[in-house]
């Protein structure tokens, strides 16, 4: 672990972590164009910034980290971008895969993954075939993902499973949209940040986003250091999560605990 990462660990209240951080990852195009460099430059600044984040959720013990690469969406850009993007991301994951096996984190794909070209999609099928073991962190990489291409989907799997069953649609729940969705497995996510400046989702984890605290900032993704991660889990750390409840409801008082169990008689 380097030493900034053991600043950052001290630094950080041993208040409750995260156990799942999920980021939209915005501005690498800005990044670039503030340099007069083209877009792929930012594109390719971000994958070191991907690598940061990866490393600092590994050494401080956060589960799941899920990164928001290529938006259904995004597959309209102007071909070049989309063409570089894919490159980009199949060369990054092929070199990283050492590492991530070294810091026993385990890749999974979320995402129309079939859309992707044949050699990205290789590399990415590789990657998560050699960190299949792992028991780390959950780097899941969202690739042509949108939230409601995945609802939609679920939809479908659902009705599908139900046409011709004598199914009681009543009994319909929760579970069984989630058990279909492609993030099944992971929970909800705890903190999401979007870097770049932009208050928006852009379509991402729209279901499983319903109580996460949400933490905007204007960093440009390639600037988004460990330095600013350990930040948003401070601010994080601050924030009281009610799910619907009162503060009197969830806050730990022993005290009123003790009240509480008294009342009860
Ligand atoms: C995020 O950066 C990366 C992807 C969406 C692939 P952008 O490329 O959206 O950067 P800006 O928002 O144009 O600065
Ligand atoms: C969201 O960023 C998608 C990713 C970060 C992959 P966009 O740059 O595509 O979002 P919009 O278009 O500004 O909403
Ligand atoms: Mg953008």
């Amino acid at each position: 672990m380097d030493t900034q990462t053991l600043d950052i660990i001290n630094r950080l209240s041993t208040a409750q972590l995260p156990r799942h951080i999920a980021i939209i990852m915005d501005g690498n195009g800005r990044w670039a164009r503030m340099r007069s460099l083209p877009r792929s430059a930012g594109h390719y600044e971000g994958v070191a910034s991907v690598r940061k984040a990866t490393e600092l959720c590994s050494d401080i013990g956060v589960g799941y980290l899920t990164l928001y690469a290529f938006s259904t969406e995004n597959w309209n850009r102007p071909q070049q971008e989309v063409d570089t993007l894919m490159t980009l991301i199949g060369m990054a994951i092929e070199r990283e895969t050492p590492d991530l096996i070294k810091n026993n984190v385990r890749l999974r794909l979320i995402g129309d993954i079939d859309r992707m070209p044949d050699d990205p999609r290789s590399r990415l099928l590789r990657c998560r075939q050699a960190t299949a073991h792992c028991t780390g962190l959950t780097l899941s990489l969202c690739l042509s993902y949108s939230s409601r291409w995945e609802i939609v989907r679920a939809a479908r799997l659902l009705a599908t499973e139900c046409a011709g069953v004598d199914t009681d649609l009543t009994q319909i729940s929760e579970t069984d949209i989630e058990s279909r969705l492609t993030t099944t497995g992971i929970p909800d996510p705890d903190l999401l940040i979007r870097t770049g400046g932009e208050k928006r989702l852009s379509n991402f984890l729209l279901w499983q986003a319903a109580y996460a605290e949400l933490y905007f900032c204007d960093t440009l993704w390639p600037d988004f250091g460990k330095e600013e991660l350990a930040e948003a889990i401070a601010d994080f750390q601050k924030r009281e999560r009610r799910f619907g409840k009162t503060s009197e409801q969830v806050s730990h008082h022993p005290d009123k605990d003790i009240s509480q169990s008294d009342s009860r008689h």
